[in-house]
């Protein structure tokens, strides 16, 4: 099949793990002659690469999905494709069917890999083409990649997941845990570190459950290890942890390590036990305290991040006043914060006494405010030190800047005139101004 001059666009929503499906996905399309463009007039295929972790998400994409309908009304031949999250889901999937005509092709999480077939059933038999896969296969490896460019590369190592915290979908959109094996991940950062990558994001729903399907023990610990061998990598960054799963072993590694980031994003949801345990979390507060104190005691330097849910069905003034005194206890780097977004087929979309919308939004509202509060003040905790930065390149709202990070995943930002370019470097850079959501920095000199 001749696909010279042919153009595809994805559209991506939700987590890093969907950014990184849509490399995968790119990578096939590449491999089948097609050619990224950033123009939908000029595109053969339109994937939309969804996410259904809130309804906010899911209402945002059926409005994409809708507009796409103008052009594939210009131009009939254009192939228009939903996957993801959404997909996965039973009632969406016949709602696209039914309400989207437009749309030729619909896939879901498990079968990303058929993308190419689907394209030539399409293609040859000009028919639409639904078609997910109720259940997890095997780990496909070997996929083609097309990596957005950059020093900074995402790595799959666990997919799907087992914690069926009540109030999420994942579970059900995203399957059980696997893990890639051990040599799979070793070598594809190997591979990346030859290319130039110098940071890496492993990637997994839990990543600290890494391993406990294998028949021989390895764990997560034990592949940051050997990951951290690598020459060429310079930070090694991981996402997302579970607070049950972060072991001693865990802490002392990275402590050891020369390569792991000293930035610690552990989600805790919620401050109060009742809540917690209505979530199914598996840790009272009392423990995530005791394992905040841990890294405290282990590191010198470090950053915490969270993300926190308010409004969770049940959840009381009182239990928000502690999920507000957990947030001031532990202060915070940062935090991702949401109002409690029902999804059907999880349990927590069925307990009673939900919170109305009101209350959920007065207590965002709250809670940012005291979060913003604790970001600035860290921040300007930092002014007049000097940290080594990766510069990732030129900042996106002020080209006389370059933009980089802390190993603890503070952006800063610092003046660079236009022929300098240390993209891919680490550079010293002094602190010198703190916003809530970034740095000032300048370059040191280095004599
Ligand atoms: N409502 C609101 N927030 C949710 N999250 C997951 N499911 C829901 C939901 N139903 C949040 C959690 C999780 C983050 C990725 O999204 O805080 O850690
Ligand atoms: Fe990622 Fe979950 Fe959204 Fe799927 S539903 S894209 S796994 S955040």
């Amino acid at each position: 099949m001749e696909m010279q001059n042919k153009h595809f666009i994805i559209h991506t929503y939700g987590c890093q793990m969907n950014v990184h499906d849509s490399e995968i996905l790119a990578g096939m399309l590449v491999q089948m002659g097609y050619t990224p463009t950033a123009d939908e007039e000029e595109a053969d295929i339109i994937l939309i690469n969804t996410c259904t972790i809130r309804d906010k998400a899911e209402q945002k994409i059926f409005g994409k999905i809708g507009t796409l309908r103008r052009i594939k009304e210009q131009n009939p031949d254009l192939i228009i494709g939903i996957c993801g999250c959404m997909s996965q889901q039973e009632e969406v999937a016949k709602k696209i069917k039914v309400n989207f005509p437009h749309v030729d092709l619909l896939f879901g999480t498990h079968n990303v890999h058929q993308l190419p077939e689907m394209i030539k059933k399409i293609l040859m038999n000009n028919e639409r083409v639904f078609e997910v896969w109720e259940k997890e296969g095997e780990v496909v490896e070997g996929l083609p990649q097309h990596r957005n460019e950059g020093i900074s590369a995402w790595v799959t190592i666990t997919l799907g997941c087992n914690n069926f915290c009540t109030y999420c979908i994942v579970p059900y959109v995203r399957g059980r845990e696997r893990s890639r094996k051990p040599g799979d991940i070793i070598k594809e950062v190997q591979e990346l570190a030859k290319q130039g990558f110098k940071e890496i994001t492993l990637l997994g729903q839990n990543v600290n459950s890494y391993g406990k399907d294998f028949d021989t023990p390895y764990d997560f610990a034990d592949l940051l290890s050997e990951l951290d061998k690598i020459d060429g990598i310079q930070r090694i960054r991981y996402t997302t942890s579970h607070p049950r799963d972060f072991t001693d072993k865990l802490i002392e590694v990275i402590a050891q390590s020369k390569r792991v980031c000293n930035h610690f994003h552990l989600p805790v949801q919620a401050g109060s036990n009742k809540v917690l345990k209505a979530m199914n979390r598996g840790y009272t507060r009392e423990q995530y305290l005791e394992l905040v104190q841990k890294i405290e005691s282990k590191f010198p330097e470090y950053s915490i991040t969270t993300d926190l849910i308010v409004g969770f069905p049940g959840e009381t003034e009182e239990d928000f006043q502690q999920t507000l005194d957990l947030v001031k206890k532990v202060r915070y780097d940062s935090a991702f914060t949401f109002a409690y977004s029902p999804r059907s087929g999880t349990p927590a979309a069925k307990m009673e006494n939900q919170v109305s919308k009101e209350e959920k939004s007065s207590r965002l509202t709250r809670l940012i405010e005291l979060q913003n509060e604790i970001s600035k003040e860290k921040n300007l905790s930092l002014v007049g030190k000097v940290y080594p930065i990766l510069v990732e390149g030129r900042s996106k709202t002020n080209k006389d800047y370059l933009s980089g990070r802390t190993t603890t995943n503070k952006l800063v930002n610092f003046p660079a005139p236009k022929d300098v370019d240390l993209t891919g470097q680490i550079v010293p850079v002094r602190i010198i101004q703190a916003q809530t959501w970034s740095l000032i920095g300048e370059l040191e000199s280095e004599e």
